[in-house]
């Protein structure tokens, strides 16, 4: 495979011109908290697969669950592993949750969660937000807003979906706090969608993202999530909660919910559900809504043995190592860190996270489009300095780290990323971009 030779003190002469998207980052092998690519330089893995690896990359333990399966079940319908799979499931989420129905992916995942609602209360339209992403399928996109550019050609398919402003903790228009903001998209709901959109009885559910994860990081306040549950009560809307990024410890919690308090008729969760070996994703909800229901969902692979194993293993990990205490301890100190990033840089304005979901906001005062370039670079600059982060087209740069990072590298990995931040931060404030 062609060197890119990436790393600092191997880089060669014109890297920098080659490197310059996340394509380009090929891993050649991946184990614990650290990714390795074809030079065999070491990153520090801040990405956990695209926040699915929770317990690590490759997790041992895991991967010997995986194996066993493949060799007992290879795969089959209808197998033991689904049925305790399950079992463990209503018993890690909610109580109020009871049935279990199993996908290959969150994108399938959240589409069934919808199809479950649409079905159980025979409505035909969905409340959802602005900025939430569930997925890149057809469905998917249309249940979610992430961009409108990933909307782009799908417009017109649209129907059924009617969305609203999600709460923001930056960028908040008119002074607003975020408090007060978080009102106002409650508010949107009540007087404007159900005055002139639709009838509250014309709509089957809210699906939301506890912490919205692709949209930036954003950690709505308590008040708002109580405001869709009252919403819910009053109007007889399931209220459904995809944690398919949040999930699985990544807040520092089981599910992100966990932090409100608040009771859902729907969980949806898929990534970190298996530590990140096989895809399966999972709906979990009330007897009452998926129960006796009519509602079709699943596909060929849906639950399939090995990811069934998976689970089951990544979450007795989980609880054993108390991977979810050691998140939020060491995210809070991580955000410590990262907020001390704030008034030593100029371009950078906002750092925020909950457990293992962190993030910080770039804001050069010159508009999205420069703030969304400079967060690439600091991503890109990030990566040769030994740390892979998350950025996806956004002026956030995401850290996800495995739940089993250990501190000096966590820590490690930070120093790593300032560095990232200061050459980027120096060279926007001598020359512009
Ligand atoms: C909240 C949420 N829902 C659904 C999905 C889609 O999951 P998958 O990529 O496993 O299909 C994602 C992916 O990032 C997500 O963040």
């Amino acid at each position: 495979m062609k060197s890119l030779k990436l790393y600092p003190g191997g880089a060669s002469p014109d890297a920098e011109k080659k490197f310059t998207t996340m394509a380009t980052f090929i891993t050649a092998k991946a184990e614990g908290s650290w990714l390795i690519d074809v030079d065999g330089y070491r990153y520090i893995d801040f990405s956990s697969g695209w926040a699915s690896n929770n317990v690590g990359n490759v997790h041992p333990e895991v991967y010997d669950a995986v194996v066993e399966a493949l060799s007992r079940f290879g795969f089959v319908y209808n197998h033991l592993l689904a049925l305790e799979l399950a079992e463990k499931l209503v018993e890690i989420t909610p109580p109020n949750l009871t049935r279990v129905s199993y996908e290959v992916s969150g994108t399938e995942a959240a589409e069934a969660s919808v199809s479950y609602a649409l079905t159980h209360t025979k409505r035909p339209l969905i409340i959802s937000f602005i900025g939430q992403f569930h997925g890149d399928s057809i469905g998917a996109r249309n249940i979610g807003s992430e961009t409108a550019e990933r909307k782009s050609y799908f417009e017109a398919m649209h129907g059924g979906v009617i969305f609203a402003p999600y709460p923001r903790n930056y960028r908040i228009p008119l002074n607003m706090t975020e408090e007060e903001y978080a009102e106002l998209c409650l508010w949107y709901i009540e007087d404007n969608i159900l005055k002139y959109i639709a009838e509250p009885s014309r709509i089957a559910g809210v699906l939301f993202e506890p912490m919205m994860a692709e949209g930036g990081n954003v950690i709505p306040p308590k008040s708002f999530v109580e405001g869709l549950r009252k919403m819910a009560d009053k109007y007889g809307w399931v209220l459904i909660n995809d944690e398919v990024l949040t999930g699985f410890g990544r807040t520092g919690r089981m599910w992100g919910i966990e932090h409100y308090g608040i009771k859902v008729d729907i969980l949806v969760t898929a990534k970190g559900l298996t530590g990140g070996l096989i895809p399966i994703g999972a709906v979990v909800g009330s007897e009452e809504i998926m129960g006796p229901t009519k509602a079709y969902s699943g596909s060929t692979f849906a639950g399939n043995p090995a990811g069934c194993a998976a689970a089951l293993k990544t979450i007795e990990i989980m609880y054993r190592d108390k991977l979810m205490d050691r998140a939020a301890k060491l995210g809070e100190e991580a955000l410590k860190v990262m907020k001390d990033w704030i008034p030593e840089y100029d371009i950078i304005a906002d750092a925020r996270g909950v457990g293992f979901l962190l993030g910080f906001e770039v804001d050069s005062g010159q508009g999205e489009r420069v703030d969304e370039e400079l967060a690439r670079r600091i991503f890109v600059e990030a990566t040769k300095f030994g740390v892979r982060a998350v950025w996806d087209e956004e002026t956030t740069v995401r850290l996800y780290p495995p739940l089993t990072i250990e501190e000096d590298v966590l820590f490690q990995g930070l120093e790593r990323m300032e560095m990232a931040i200061k050459k980027v931060n120096n060279e926007f404030k001598q020359s512009g971009l």
